[in-house]
């Protein structure tokens, strides 16, 4: 018998493209074991899926107990488990975003937000940022900049889509109120020279972009688009597909921030590995939207929706003690970054931290290090992802509950693999 990885070539397709090849057989908390006995710290999260690592027991419980019941789909019936999940979200997400929808993935879930938006204001405007990543459908892809690669070959994308600038600090050389200013100004310009405000129906927006490359977009940027929103009736949509579920140290980096979105998109560690996402949004805005105007098959199944309960309940007592881990972090690789010249940049919030690689001149970005790294990390037992349009931002997002002891395990590694490293 051919080993998996040349089995899955044979049947699977290249373009899903994987980040390793290795077989895992069992899963349990932080680490993952694979299929010839070698154990790894995993801190890729399924890209911040795994919130509370893998197979937390009150999740696995939550979904047998609903397997035994009812795990139907197809928007025929109601069911408890639906309801308590969007009362769940309710409570954590921002205050405002009061009715929910439940879909399958994040794109969905940035698709119903966008169709939503342009539904109940009337206007087909969509005012993105660049390096934003909104997933891989072709009303997402037509909002993800983050790689040209993503979007070539699928062109004509959607019309009255208008990028503009997202602010990058440490890619601009300028500091957060400089980039803030540059980013507002040309949104600005956008607004006067592309688009007229009346026309646009969203901002959509991650709060933290992720596959960018995690930069924070900053109080004052994000107040701004609250504040031109609220001028021109322009709908705040914040994409928390990534951010969302406690990963910046808030249940939602928008309630972090104290902006309030119109509309929120959530998905990813809603129900820490079960296919779930939800749109959810004001009241009025949400009862606008007429019965029939958007549609699911597999939307809000009802063990999903019970895995997001539990995953939601056990949360409550792990988010709070993010930002304690998020300190340590931070200090270590702040320490790290004093050392080693290769660290050109250390953002992000809670547990949702970019470390930006570079080269020699301190800005150039070097993706070689980053292969370096992950090359070591595979060595010694840990998997970790990368961000950024060049790859060369560690993007670290260990399980929020991940132990004290597991966290610096990690961190040590990657400290040995950047001091290990020769450009
Ligand atoms: C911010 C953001 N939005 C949307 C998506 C798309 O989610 P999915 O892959 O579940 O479709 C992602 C996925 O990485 C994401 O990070």
């Amino acid at each position: 018998m051919p080993d998996l990885t040349d089995r899955h070539a044979s049947v699977v397709g290249p373009v899903i493209d994987f980040d390793t090849t290795i077989e895992i057989v069992a899963s349990e908390g932080s680490w993952v074991t694979a299929a010839d006995g070698r154990k790894y710290l995993d801190f890729s999260t399924g890209i911040s899926v795994s919130n509370l690592g893998h197979q937390p027991p009150t999740v696995k419980r939550a979904i047998l107990d609903q397997l035994d019941k009812v795990w139907h789909s197809g928007m025929v019936f109601r069911y408890e488990s639906m309801v308590s999940a969007a009362e769940r979200l309710q409570r954590v997400t921002p205050d405002g975003i009061d009715k929910f929808i439940f879909i399958n993935s994040g794109t969905e879930a940035v698709e119903a937000s966008v169709k939503l938006a342009r539904k109940v204001t009337g206007r087909q405007g969509v005012i993105v940022f660049r390096g934003g990543f909104h997933g891989r459908t072709m009303g997402s892809v037509s909002y993800t900049t983050s790689k040209a690669k993503y979007r070539q070959g699928y062109h004509p994308l959607l019309g009255s889509v208008f990028v503009t600038p997202f602010p990058r600090p440490f890619r601009w050389k300028m500091t957060q109120e400089e980039a803030t200013g540059r980013a507002v100004e040309e949104l600005h310009l956008l607004l006067k020279h592309e688009i007229d405000p009346s026309e646009v129906a969203a901002f959509l927006i991650e709060p933290v972009q992720g596959e960018g490359g995690y930069y924070p977009a900053g109080v004052d940027f994000l107040t701004e688009l609250r504040r031109l929103g609220d001028e021109h009736g322009v709908l705040l949509v914040a994409d928390e597909v990534q951010t969302g579920f406690g990963r910046t140290g808030d249940w939602f980096a928008t309630s972090g921030y104290r902006v309030r979105p119109d509309v929120l998109a959530m998905g990813k560690a809603i129900a820490n590995g079960l296919p779930l996402s939800a749109v959810g949004a004001r009241g009025d805005l949400m009862d606008s939207w007429p019965p029939g105007a958007h549609g699911t098959t597999f939307g809000g199944n009802p063990v999903c929706c019970a895995a997001c309960v539990a995953t939601i309940d056990t949360l409550a007592d792990v988010v709070p003690q993010v930002d304690k881990l998020s300190t340590h972090a931070f200090d270590r690789f702040g320490e790290m970054q004093q050392d080693l010249a290769v660290i050109g940049d250390v953002r992000g919030l809670g547990l949702m931290i970019g470390v930006d690689l570079v080269q020699d001149d301190g800005h150039t970005p070097d993706p070689g290090a980053y292969e370096h790294l992950k090359a070591h990390c595979l060595e010694e037992g840990m998997l970790l992802l990368n961000c950024g349009p060049d790859g060369n931002v560690i993007r670290f997002i260990p399980p929020l509950n991940v132990s004290t002891e597991d966290l610096d395990r990690g961190i040590d590694i990657i400290d040995s693999g950047l001091r290990s490293y020769r450009g």
